[in-house]
């Protein structure tokens, strides 16, 4: 077994605890431990583990039609398009299937520098985007830490999140705003309605394209369809994956009708991106948010957090829904490891004194209880 993991690119820190199964919100370990997942797997088990409903899409579409690609139409395909955009509650008209978030990002990029004839960014200081040349050109830190590529293929200007002062730095220059509207890895930080209106007038006093990265923030994780429902603001473009395919790979572009006017033929392209399988499981997630009222839910327990999880090191929170930051007096990774030694499971964040959690949508009152216990337990 561990000659086997040596094999592996030692490229992630790991946590003391290898899982074997999962069912609802809770993790098995082989020698029997049960731990109480309130990370989701960075935010991609929506539904948890062993969802009926999802489990069935994906081996139903495995049998019936495993892959064809985007040359050829398919109904699995256009149903999960439809499905999305309904689902978003939003001004779009046009879909775009990739595998991953930071290919997401890159594609509107794509998009943006393409309508605006720019070459500029804008992005926040504490966002992060992905790990590819342009996703990563446009998180914050890269360039110093990981970012691994001699050179960004653009110029990116940073500016402080929440700070209406910065936002003359966008301007007629500027190709796109890509913001999270609310940050996963900066600490489960919410912009605010406020900002982000003033982000979005910004926008269309100059011309730059506005790119919401609701990656982890959305696809109900607010509690909303996504954060832009929340913050009552429309974005040119969103990008989600993450909690899109509980756990299949799969991520989105959606674009506003005057975005889409500007696709042409080949502009953009994939393999896998819109697969049948991966579409099945966009249909199933959906299906589920809708039929087992989710968002109700995660409006419901992140409001019970809040009330009931004020205690121990928690003095404060941040974040939106089940992206919730608990702000603590000491170190998050301090209180991460004394709940994980509970068995509960958190996150941290770029924000050392944050705990972030990522729960997956199921998560029930009763559950919020045991982690109220275990920070009582863990004390000041
Ligand atoms: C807000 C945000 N954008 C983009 C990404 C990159 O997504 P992926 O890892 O699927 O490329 C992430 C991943 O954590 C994210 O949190």
């Amino acid at each position: 077994m561990n000659a086997a993991r040596d094999f592996l690119a030692p490229v992630f820190a790991q946590y003391p605890l290898e899982v074997s199964s999962g069912e609802g919100v809770w993790l098995h370990t082989a020698s029997g431990r049960r731990v109480l997942d309130l990370y989701g797997g960075h935010a991609v088990a929506a539904l948890g583990y062993g969802h009926p409903g999802w489990t069935r899409a994906l081996a139903e579409q495995a049998q019936t039609l495993n892959f064809q690609s985007n040359a050829v139409p398919l109904e699995v395909r256009a149903r999960a398009a439809a499905r999305l955009i309904e689902f978003s509650r939003l001004d779009f008209n046009s879909v775009f299937f990739v595998n991953s978030g930071a290919e997401a990002n890159e594609n509107a990029l794509k998009m943006a520098f393409t309508i605006t004839g720019r070459s500029e960014v804008v992005a926040l200081e504490h966002s992060f985007h992905g790990r590819t040349a342009a996703a990563g050109a446009l998180t914050w830190g890269a360039a110093g830490k990981w970012y691994g590529l001699p050179r960004t293929p653009f110029d990116v200007r940073f500016i402080a999140r929440r700070d209406l002062s910065a936002l003359n730095a966008i301007s007629e220059r500027t190709a796109a705003v890509v913001v999270e509207p609310v940050q996963g890895v900066g600490g489960a930080f919410d912009l605010g309605a406020e900002y982000l209106a003033a982000l979005r007038r910004r926008c269309n006093e100059t011309g730059a394209q506005l790119v919401f990265d609701e990656v982890q923030c959305g696809m109900g994780r607010t509690g909303e369809p996504f954060a832009a429902n929340l913050y009552g603001v429309q974005p040119d473009m969103l990008t989600t994956a993450k909690a899109l395919g509980n756990g299949f790979p799969v991520a989105v572009l959606m674009m506003t009708p005057r975005v889409a006017s500007a696709v042409k033929l080949d502009a953009l392209g994939t393999t896998f991106g819109g697969g049948p399988m991966a579409c099945a499981v966009v249909c199933a997630v959906i299906d589920a948010i809708e039929s087992e009222d989710l968002l109700a839910n995660v409006r419901r327990v992140s409001a019970c957090i809040r009330e009931r999880c004020l205690v121990g090191p928690v003095h404060g929170f941040q974040g939106a829904g089940f992206l919730a930051g608990l702000i603590c007096s000491r170190p998050a990774k301090d209180i991460q490891r004394a709940l994980l030694e509970r068995d509960i499971l958190t996150g941290t964040s770029g924000d050392p004194q944050v705990l972030r959690l990522l729960p997956p949508f199921i998560l029930r009152e009763s559950e919020v209880e045991l982690l109220r216990s275990a920070l009582l337990d863990i004390g000041p």
